[in-house]
This record gives C-alpha cells, sequence and structure tokens, in this order.
C-alpha cells in the first residue's frame, strides 16, 4: 500500500469502530498482584482504557510480561480488577450475583494458547465440547449434543473426530475443538490469548482464516492477544501496544502497523524477522536494548524510557499522556507527531537518562 492508500484505509477503519454500542468498555483499569513474599506489589495492568465494538477484532500486542494475558483475563472475569471497571454490554458485573452473573459471564468467553489446556484427556471431544452449555445449566443432553456437533462442523471437525479422545488429535484439531467449546455458547466476545503461538507454522494460517471465517459467519467480536505482529497485523480492525501495563499506541491496524507513532511499535516492526510481508517491516532497523525493565518498579516518568533512542530528560519526570495525533490514532509518547515517532536523539542516551 501506498501513503494515501493508508490514510484511506486508516479512516475506514477508524469510521467502522465509532459506528456502535460497544461491546465492552474499559476504563482506567488496574490489576495488581502481590509478589510471592507479599513485601511489593506487581502492576500488572497499570491503568488501560478502551472500547471494543461489535464485529470488531481488537489486537493487543506487546512482550512476555507486559500484562497481555491479565487484561484478557479481567475482560472475562477470571481476575478481578483492583482498581477501575470493565463494563460489558452497558452492564457492571459488579453489580450482578448469582444466576445473573452466571447468564452474563456466559457471554464472554477465553481462548488460551495451550490447545491441550481446555480439553479433558480422559473425555471425548464431543464430550468436552458440550461441557460449557452444560456448566450454564443445560439440561437437555441431545440439544447439547446437537449444538456440540454443528459448532465441530463449524470449525472444521468431523462427527467421527468428536468421538476421539484429546490425545488422538493433532494441536490444530484440539485448538478447533476449543473454538467449538467456546462457539457453542454463542458468545459476545471472545478473548483470544496466543491462540496460534503453541501451533505450528504450516497451520498459523488455516486458524487465523478459521477465526476470521467464524466472525464473518456469527458476527462475532474478537480481543486478540498476541506477541506476533505478523498475526495481529494480518487479523486487527484496531492493534494497541503494551508495555509494562500500559497502552503505548492505539489505533486502526493501517495506521499502526504500517506508520505507527510511537518508537516502541517503531522498534518491534523493526525487529520483527522475515514472516512480515515486506512492506510491514521498516526501512530504518532499532534494536530494542535490554530486557523489559520489571513490573514492580516501572521507570518513572515514560516506562519505555530506559529503552527508547529519542528519550530526554523531560521522559523520566513526566507521564506522557495518550495523544490522538490522527483520527482515532493515539499514541503516549511526549514527542511523536502525526508524521510519526520522533528521531533517535543523539544528545543522551537511554542509559544516560535512567
Ligand atoms: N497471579 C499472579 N500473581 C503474581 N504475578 C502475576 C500473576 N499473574 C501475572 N503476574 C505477573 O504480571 C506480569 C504480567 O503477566 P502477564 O502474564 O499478564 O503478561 P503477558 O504479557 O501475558 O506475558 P506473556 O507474553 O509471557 O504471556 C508479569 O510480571 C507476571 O509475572
Ligand atoms: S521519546 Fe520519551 S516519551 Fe517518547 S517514547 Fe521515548 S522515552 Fe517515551
Ligand atoms: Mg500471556
Amino acid at each position: 500500500m501506498d501513503r494515501q492508500q493508508v490514510i484511506a484505509a486508516e479512516r475506514a477503519s477508524a469510521t467502522r469502530a465509532v459506528d456502535a454500542q460497544p461491546v465492552i468498555a474499559v476504563r482506567d483499569l488496574r490489576v495488581l498482584f502481590p509478589t510471592q513474599d507479599h513485601t511489593q506489589t506487581v502492576k500488572a495492568v497499570d491503568g488501560v482504557s478502551f472500547e471494543v465494538f461489535p464485529g470488531e477484532t481488537f489486537g493487543i500486542i506487546g512482550e512476555s510480561g507486559s500484562g497481555k494475558t491479565t487484561l484478557g483475563r479481567a475482560l472475562v472475569s477470571l481476575v478481578e480488577p483492583s482498581a477501575g471497571s470493565v463494563i460489558r454490554g452497558g452492564v457492571d458485573p459488579k453489580g450482578l450475583s448469582g444466576a445473573a452473573l452466571r447468564a452474563h459471564r456466559r457471554d464472554y468467553q477465553i481462548v488460551f494458547q495451550d490447545p491441550h489446556s481446555a480439553l479433558n484427556p480422559r473425555m471425548r471431544v464431543i464430550d468436552s465440547v458440550m461441557e460449557p452449555l452444560q456448566m450454564a445449566g443445560s439440561r437437555d443432553r441431545a440439544a447439547d449434543r446437537k449444538a456440540a456437533l454443528d459448532a465441530l462442523s463449524h470449525v472444521g471437525l468431523s462427527a467421527e473426530l468428536a468421538q476421539r479422545y484429546p490425545h488422538q488429535l493433532s494441536g490444530g484439531q484440539k485448538q478447533r475443538a476449543n473454538i467449538a467449546r467456546v462457539l457453542t455458547l454463542r458468545p459476545k466476545l471472545i478473548v483470544c490469548d496466543e491462540v496460534v503461538a503453541a501451533l505450528d507454522v504450516s497451520i498459523r494460517g488455516d486458524i487465523l482464516n478459521l477465526f476470521a471465517d467464524l466472525q464473518r459467519e456469527f458476527g462475532l467480536t474478537y480481543v486478540f492477544i498476541t506477541h506476533d505482529l505478523s498475526v495481529v497485523s494480518h487479523i486487527s480492525d484496531r492493534i494497541a501496544v503494551t508495555y509494562l501495563g500500559r497502552f503505548m499506541e492505539l489505533g486502526p491496524n493501517a495506521g499502526v502497523s504500517e506508520r505507527p507513532l510511537h518508537p516502541y511499535t517503531e522498534a518491534l516492526l523493526s525487529a520483527e524477522p522475515i514472516p512480515l510481508p515486506s512492506h510491514l517491516r521498516t526501512a530504518r532497523r532499532i534494536t530494542l536494548a535490554g530486557e523489559i525493565p520489571s513490573p514492580v518498579s516501572p521507570p518513572s516518568g515514560c516506562r519505555f524510557r530506559t529503552r527508547c533512542p529519542s528519550a530526554e530528560a523531560r521522559c523520566a519526570a513526566e507521564v506522557p499522556a495518550l495523544r490522538e495525533l490522527r483520527p482515532l490514532h493515539w499514541v503516549a509518547c511526549h514527542f511523536a507527531t502525526a508524521d510519526g515517532p520522533p528521531s533517535p536523539s543523539f544528545k543522551t542516551t537511554p542509559q544516560e537518562t535512567t
């Protein structure tokens, strides 16, 4: 795509995203954990706000330890917010209990990285796929069985495979069965946490295409969590780039993956190995120095500053606010402009500013 096409794609994606009421609205979410010795606090998610709209795929990318899984778990009530809120379909689940809470929760599902994890090794696939319906209170086994076979057929698994045990399936088939498990519930939102990371590269494309097909067929809404830029740019409408529990950048897919605004996104793009299409690889190659700092004591000011090639003294003193520099394209960097990230600074090095 040339620059004009990218801008047109950004606008189209941005317009689509504001057309409807959100499926989920996250406001200043914080999830804190005590360290093992209970003397300190891990700030796994540390002030995140965003909305996800019906039929959208909202991608979340970041390095290991940036809080992606914790955020995904908070979206489906597998972990409670320490502060802030997660409003689902206009409802704050904190105000619900008993049957109302159970009915509400079934609309918000998660699929994990490990295709073995959700399938009970001692149960036939068909029984595992029926299980969520029965846990949700269904007493009609015949109807559940029909719904499970229907879901399995939609993910490309035959009635014969449905009778097998998990160890008799390939990794890709197991992940298809996991998708069928949540599909039976017809959820309003599916959080997909590294769903292709454990699969052979040769079948990742098939599973991603399956997610896209199911989205078209059932009008599904996804939050797609991954550390792999080629995956997130393949499937997402919008992308949020996380670092140490906060969003560094949030915007339309074309804008974030082809014209990033944040130095961290630019570094992720340039670090991506060959599978990234050539038009998504940046001309300037930037190496991310060192490891991601500990979420127990993130750097002051901009938490990316210890690895940022453009860091200045202000970056240590002041937390950068998310600013909308292009339509619905936000960045948390003091010096980014609508044209892109700041140029690397040669006055100071990241180490000198720590
Ligand atoms: N239950 C917990 N108790 C204490 N710390 C936790 C807990 N869950 C996660 N953490 C910590 O919170 C931080 C964020 O973890 P999280 O798993 O959300 O990151 P992630 O971005 O999903 O990483 P990865 O890409 O490796 O899956 C990490 O430092 C992790 O050790
Ligand atoms: S220039 Fe400063 S504010 Fe911008 S990303 Fe780098 S350290 Fe953060
Ligand atoms: Mg994770």
